[in-house]
């Protein structure tokens, strides 16, 4: 979250927006979950890898859905924590040598750096695991919660596939350099904030159109997140960003800046933002967090 140090977006209404669900989820995420079946060595690494001061956008996402769809925030906090433990999960994966390499991660060192390579591996095979067992805990009917399941497995499938497009290959020859691009970003990350979306609408009991309309806004919002983490890698410092900047290019990533510069990847940006206002128009929504929130992940500079 930004600081003290007064960042641009500080005074940012999507700032707001974020605040209040973040709490929420930050105190389920620490009180809630049971850290207190580990190990000692191994609940200490979990917890580092998911309380570690993240933005908590996806679980912001999930409750601001639900509210919208008509939920309450309080129903939807095991499903968001849920998907925070499973976005945890992907970082401290992403960021272990045999992938990224990267020894700082939300301004400290990387899960690998702090507790060795082989509890990192571990820690994040649990987050994994307890993500799924959060979604046992909703207050919905069977099918609702099944619904979930498969919307997280999905979700997280998906990453997974995007993160072995960008690591190792493997994406449609014959497709536009351009496509393969947004199907790299649309799995590796928008395919967790199209979850977020559609998980908040479902914890509402949503009817279609409102789901449909919330997931038409996650897609937009999930390729749109991934151009802006693009743009920090060549346009931010290490230091405000908290993770190591200036890598993509040297790793060989296909990235929005790579292929279109910084100009052309803000166009896009822009674009994105615009596609995500026009899925929720037909809404009518009374509240404008999930246009706030939006705005904010459009001008973020960490
Ligand atoms: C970083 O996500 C990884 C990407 C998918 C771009 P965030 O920028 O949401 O990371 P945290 O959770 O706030 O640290
Ligand atoms: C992350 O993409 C996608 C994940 C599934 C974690 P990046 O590799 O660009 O994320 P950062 O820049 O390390 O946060
Ligand atoms: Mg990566
Ligand atoms: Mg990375
Ligand atoms: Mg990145």
């Amino acid at each position: 979250m930004p600081t003290s140090s007064s960042p641009p977006e500080a005074a940012h209404p999507g700032l707001e927006a974020i605040v209040r669900p973040s709490a929420m989820i930050h105190d389920y995420l620490e009180k809630q979950v049971q850290w207190s079946l580990l190990p000692d060595n191994l609940a200490e690494a979990a917890r580092y890898g998911t309380l570690g001061g993240g933005k908590r956008i996806r679980p912001v996402l999930v409750v601001l859905a639900c509210e919208a769809a008509g939920g309450s925030a309080e129903s939807a906090l095991p499903a968001a924590a849920a998907l925070e433990l499973v976005h945890c999960f992907s970082l401290v994966h992403d960021d272990l040598p045999a992938l990224d390499d990267d020894s700082l991660r939300r301004g400290r060192p990387t899960l690998h750096v702090h507790a060795g390579e082989p509890m990192a591996i571990l820690a994040g095979d649990l987050m994994l695991a307890m993500a799924f067992g959060e979604l046992a805990k909703m207050p919905l009917q069977p099918d609702q919660v099944r619904a979930l399941v498969e919307e997280l497995a999905t979700g997280t499938r998906d990453m997974v596939v995007g993160q072995v497009y960008d690591t190792l290959g493997g994406l449609p020859k014959d497709l536009p350099e351009l496509e393969q691009l947004q199907m790299v970003h649309r799995n590796k990350t928008g395919a967790l904030l199209k979850a977020a979306c559609r998980m908040g609408a479902i914890s509402a009991g949503a009817d279609r159109k409102t789901l449909d309309a919330l997931s038409t806004f996650g897609e937009a919002v999930g390729l749109m997140f991934q151009v802006v983490d693009d743009l920090l890698d060549v346009t931010q410092s290490t230091e405000h960003v908290g993770k190591a900047t200036g890598k993509d290019s040297a790793l060989g990533k296909r990235t929005y800046p790579g292929l279109l510069g910084v100009d052309g990847s803000r166009k896009v940006v822009d674009q994105l933002r615009q596609q995500a206002f026009e899925a929720l128009e037909p809404m009518k929504f009374e509240d404008s967090s999930l246009q706030d929130l939006c705005s904010f992940m459009a001008i973020r500079t960490r």
